[in-house]
């Protein structure tokens, strides 16, 4: 949800903004705009629309040759999509300009205030405050003026911004809102995320919540809340720019989706050391939790329900889930005996880390399972696992989920042993059942071209239903929510026992039923609601382990993995469902990567 990029050096600053904002296209946005500095002062250029209509723009602007500039793509909040509301946002006397993510919630109250002083608005947007008050509070020195204004804020920002009178100089700001700046030589960047500045540097220094900065073409200086200088080494990310690129696939998302091998190795093989599950960043002694608590949104929900029935079979705890949207609205119980498990891909979900900061000032223990380095929710937790899936750029999850499922699945282990609930067999049966998942997960992705087929018989259903007992219960709600969110077709993800109970209903002739049956202990339950819906006229397509036969029987298609570990399968199983998704999708000629109304990294609540 929108992004921020920034530059400054000695190269023409629109074509680098522009190809950082392509970068920053999988967040999600429906504007974009670019404001740089000129010897005339600052001058931008704005469009309701893809970035190529921006582009297209500034190809016939004559006004926008600087060297040093902001770059926005814009998610609507607050004023519709439009040029006027699109970022940057510009004092009313021109003499400053900002891009800003993040929302400011005492936006109506500064805006009145202002108002009442004779200052008028162009923009229905909260962001015009600020570039507004800074204008207002200036007295020659940009850093005071802009220090007194993030103090009037409520709310969250990455903020970047320009002011006439200093040039080759970008100043930011941040708060609970992403913002890196990427550290060059003779120039200098900054940007939501490292997927823009890649190309650029693989330097790059966190701006911490309450700091500020100033960018120059060779030197990045950062303040404290009061003002005080702070040294901090830049970071080395060791991301390939081969790994925010396309590769040669049509799409990110299948690109992340053959990739998944590669990423449950990166997440697994590092902590499985002589036999035995090695977590450095983890120092929990699980003896004193009673219980514990998992949250996130999304397919990050998703992974956590496959987490609560590994972690409840293997450590024999309380283990309980909750939608990160929901869990500070509930009257929840917790306390030092609780552990509570946040789990994100990029790190900054607004609900999942408002979700975090309730557990922190209940006084819960907090670890966090997250895949960008330095991103707000690995800030915040006390204990934090990565997944190393690499960038995930298509805005449907793929190896973001499985990575998580991994570490889960090694923190269940490793918690288990802890609590000393397995012995040595089990134990060891366990580890080896992790290492093998890389290469399951290898074997599963070969059922790409027989499900691009089955998409070609059944792309053009309205609505599906997917079914599955336990842990294939939480792979059918990741498997409905992949293909909703890319191929917007309607469907619901049931645990197969509760289809009888009303909605079956709803199952008729030349119905499609996605039935999951890798959970083999239940085989014989799930085998009989697939015949319920098919004596319903429903089409059956299952997916179920190699070893099992007797699914030809009873489903019209079959769809086998290889066999792992009972409590694995949701590795393996998942992917033929990620993968009917893209290849539904792709028939329905939906864009895949960026789909409708969504964004990658859902900043708002
Ligand atoms: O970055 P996060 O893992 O916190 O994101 C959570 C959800 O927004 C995310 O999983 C979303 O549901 C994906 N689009 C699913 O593919």
């Amino acid at each position: 949800m929108c992004g921020i990029i920034g530059y400054t050096g000695s190269d023409p600053a629109v074509p680098i903004l522009l190809d950082g904002l392509k970068k920053l296209e999988y967040r999600g946005y429906d504007s974009a705009g670019i404001a740089v500095q000129t010897a005339d002062g600052l001058h931008m250029v704005k469009a309701t629309g893809k970035v190529e209509k921006l582009a297209e723009k500034l190809e016939q602007a004559t006004d926008m040759e600087g060297i040093c500039g902001i770059g926005h793509t814009r998610w609507a909040t607050h004023g519709s999509p439009s040029d006027v509301n699109a970022h940057p946002h510009m004092s009313a006397d021109g003499r400053f300009a900002i891009v800003h993510n993040g929302i400011i919630e005492n936006y109506l109250e500064i805006k009145t205030e202002l108002e009442e002083k004779g200052i008028v608005f162009a923009s229905e947007t909260d962001t015009e405050v600020i570039v507004q008050l800074l204008a207002y509070y200036y007295e020659g020195d940009v850093r005071k003026s802009l220090m007194r204004t993030i103090r009037r804020l409520e709310g969250s920002y990455a903020l970047a911004v320009l002011c006439a009178d200093e040039p080759g100089t970008v100043f930011a700001a941040r708060m609970s809102s992403p913002l890196i700046i990427g550290v060059g030589a003779g120039e200098n960047f900054f940007a939501s995320d490292i997927t823009a500045l890649i190309r650029h540097t693989k330097d790059v220094i966190d701006l911490d919540d309450g700091e500020t900065a100033e960018i120059r073409t060779d030197s990045v200086r950062i303040f404290d809340p009061y003002g005080n200088p702070v040294s901090r080494e830049p970071r080395h990310i060791l991301w390939d720019i081969a790994a925010a690129e396309k590769g040669g696939y049509d799409h990110f998302m299948m690109k992340e989706i053959m990739e998944q091998p590669q990423a449950l190795q990166a997440t697994l093989e590092p902590r499985i050391k002589d036999g035995r599950i090695v977590l450095d960043s983890v120092d929990l002694d699980m003896k004193q939790f009673d219980r514990i608590m998992i949250t996130a949104c999304g397919s990050a929900y998703h992974a956590g329900c496959v987490g609560r029935l590994v972690l409840e079979t293997l450590c024999r705890l309380p283990v309980e889930t909750e939608l990160a949207s929901e869990f500070r609205y509930r009257d929840l119980v917790l306390n030092e005996r609780t552990l509570v498990i946040v789990v994100s891909q990029s790190g900054e979900t607004a609900d999942t880390i408002a979700a975090l900061r309730k557990a922190k000032e209940d006084g819960a223990a907090t670890l966090a399972i997250v895949n960008v380095v330095g991103s707000t929710i690995a800030k915040i937790a006390d204990h934090v696992i990565y997944t190393w899936a690499g960038p995930e750029i298509a805005v449907a999850t793929t190896k973001g989920y499985v990575t998580q499922l991994a570490v889960l699945d090694l923190f269940a282990v490793w918690a288990a042993d802890q609590l000393g609930r397995l012995d040595h067999k089990t134990y060891s049966q366990l580890v080896k059942g992790l290492k093998a998942l890389p290469a399951k997960a290898q074997r599963a992705l070969d059922l790409s071209a027989r499900v691009g087929r089955l998409a070609k018989l059944y792309h053009d259903r309205k609505s599906l239903f997917f079914i599955g007992r336990n842990l294939d219960h939480a792979v059918a709600m990741e498997g409905s929510l992949k293909l909703k969110e890319i191929s917007y077709l309607h469907s619901e993800a049931y645990a197969a026992g509760e289809l009888k109970h009303g909605t079956i209903a709803l199952i008729e002739p030349g119905r499609l039923v996605v039935a999951l049956c890798c959970c083999e202990r239940l085989y014989e339950k799930t085998a009989s609601n697939i015949q319920q819906v098919k004596a319903r006229g429903a089409t059956v397509l299952a997916v179920a382990p190699e070893s099992n036969h007797q699914i030809y029987g009873e489903a019209d298609h079959v769809l086998r993995v290889p066999g792992v570990h009972p409590l694995f399968f949701p590795v393996v199983e998942i992917i033929p469902l990620q993968l009917l998704a893209y290849w539904v999708a792709r028939e329905n000629g939906c864009d895949i990567d960026k789909p409708k109304n969504l964004a990658k990294s859902v900043t708002v609540e």
